[in-house]
Formats: C-alpha cells, structure tokens, sequence
C-alpha cells in the first residue's frame, strides 16, 4: 500500500524547476509525527499565487488572516482555528483538517468539496508552503506562510524562488498587510480565556 503511494508523491517531483540545485530540497515528502510538532503553533498567512480562478479571487480579499494549528497524533486531524481580516472585519471560524500522512497533504471540507494541500518545507525552518494542484500547471497555487506577522526580506525571497521552483512569477503573488489585521486583540482574549479555563478545570 505504501508503495504506490509513494510513488505518486515521487512522480510530482519532476515538476519542479532542475535548472535550480536548491529546488530538489522543495519536495512533497510523507508526513511523520515530527511534521506535526513542526506545524503545530500560530502562523501568519503572507502570501499566495493562484492559476486557480476561484482560489485566485477567494485569495484577493483576504487583508490579512493567522491560525493556530493543534495536530491530533492519534486522529490524523489538526484543530485549525483562523482568524481572518476580510472587509475591515474580523471572522473566526474553526474547524478540522485531514491529513494524510503517505501523501503528505492536509485538507479540507469547505461547502461539502475538499480541498488538498501538499505541504512543502524548504529552507527556512520559520516557513512552510501548502502547495495545491500540483499536478495541474494551470490551476496550481502556493501557500506562504511564517511563524511572524511580517516576512522578512529572506523570506520572502525563499518564496519567491519556491514559486519559480513550480514555474510561477513572483508577480503571480498576492500579499496581505498585516496593518490591516483585525483580529490579534479577539486571539489575545481567547487565549487568555482559553488559559483560565484550564486553570480551573
Ligand atoms: C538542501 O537542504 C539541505 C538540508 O536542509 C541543506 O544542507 C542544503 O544546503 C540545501 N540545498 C540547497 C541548494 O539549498
Ligand atoms: C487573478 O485575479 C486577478 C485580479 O482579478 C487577475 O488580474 C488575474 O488575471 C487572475 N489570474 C488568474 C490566473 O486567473
Ligand atoms: C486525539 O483525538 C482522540 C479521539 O478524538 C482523543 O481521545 C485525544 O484526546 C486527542 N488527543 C489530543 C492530544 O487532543
Ligand atoms: C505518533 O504519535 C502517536 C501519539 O503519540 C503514536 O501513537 C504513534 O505511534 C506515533 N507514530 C509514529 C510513527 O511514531
Ligand atoms: C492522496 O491524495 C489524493 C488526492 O490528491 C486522494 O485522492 C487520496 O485519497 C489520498 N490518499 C490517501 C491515502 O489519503
Ligand atoms: C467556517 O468553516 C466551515 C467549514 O469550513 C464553513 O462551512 C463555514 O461557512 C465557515 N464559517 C464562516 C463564518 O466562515
């Protein structure tokens, strides 16, 4: 069973851009318990490119938008609770993520249909990718994300050559602007709440 799997995740390898050495190290690999404790955490949404139309225009009002990822070892599942800034509003929502561990994808049920993800490490640790249609050129995207609310120079120079690696344009990109968040005084409170309430249970 594990076999074609694999070999399914292999065959997207060829995909990526050879020209670049360091893009060998951008690859879709099976999932362990250390890629969960390695995404487990709040992380911050920085960018996205989309050939995907609707994943395109979804990506475009998102002004700025952070998550907490809490893996479920024995589940396969992540509890995922984000806090995205659409229209000046803060909207929360949670909800669970699969994952599938041969395959190295997460995903997701939104209005019935899921969504997959490759998850995609490459240099910096601070960072990982969701790759989706990785098989489509057309309708492939990139996910970015940082463990900080604002990327650095570096980092976003490491997304900009993962997105040349699956042979898109850095001009592809959408970016969001943390000044516009709405959401980090709701987090700070739910934390705090989320804290009392362990305390006394
Ligand atoms: C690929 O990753 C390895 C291990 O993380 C690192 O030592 C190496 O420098 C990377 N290669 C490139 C070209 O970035
Ligand atoms: C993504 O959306 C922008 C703005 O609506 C548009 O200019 C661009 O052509 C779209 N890209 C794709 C691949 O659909
Ligand atoms: C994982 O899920 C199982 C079944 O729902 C639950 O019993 C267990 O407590 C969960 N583990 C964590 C760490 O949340
Ligand atoms: C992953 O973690 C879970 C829960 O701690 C454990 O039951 C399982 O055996 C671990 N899997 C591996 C491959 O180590
Ligand atoms: C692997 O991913 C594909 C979609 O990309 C999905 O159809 C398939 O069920 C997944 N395999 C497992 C074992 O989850
Ligand atoms: C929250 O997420 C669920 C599942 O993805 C979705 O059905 C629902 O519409 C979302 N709610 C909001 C307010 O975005």
């Amino acid at each position: 069973m594990a076999l074609p799997l694999a070999l399914a995740v292999l065959s997207l390898l060829p995909l990526l851009n050879a020209q670049n050495p360091a893009c060998a190290n951008l690859t879709v690999a099976p999932m362990t318990n250390a890629t969960l404790d390695r995404i487990s955490g709040k992380w911050f949404y920085i960018a996205s490119a989309h050939r995907d139309p609707e994943y395109n225009q979804s990506s475009r009002i998102i002004q700025a938008a952070f998550f907490h990822f809490t893996p479920n070892h024995t589940e396969d599942q992540i509890l995922l609770r984000e806090y995205i800034t659409v229209r000046d509003k803060c909207v929360y929502n949670s909800s669970y993520l699969w994952v599938q561990r041969e395959n190295g994808t997460i995903s997701k049920y939104v209005w019935g249909r899921e969504h997959f993800g490759h998850l995609l490490f490459f240099k910096d640790p601070k960072i990982f990718f969701l790759a989706s249609n990785l098989d489509n050129k057309k309708k492939q995207g990139l996910f970015f994300y940082t463990d900080n609310p604002v990327a650095t120079k570096e980092q976003l120079e490491e997304f900009h050559e993962a997105l040349a690696c699956l042979g898109m344009h850095k001009s592809e990109a959408v970016y969001t602007d943390w000044k516009k968040d709405q959401c980090e005084p709701q987090d700070s409170q739910d934390e705090k709440e989320k804290k009392t309430d362990e305390e006394e249970s």
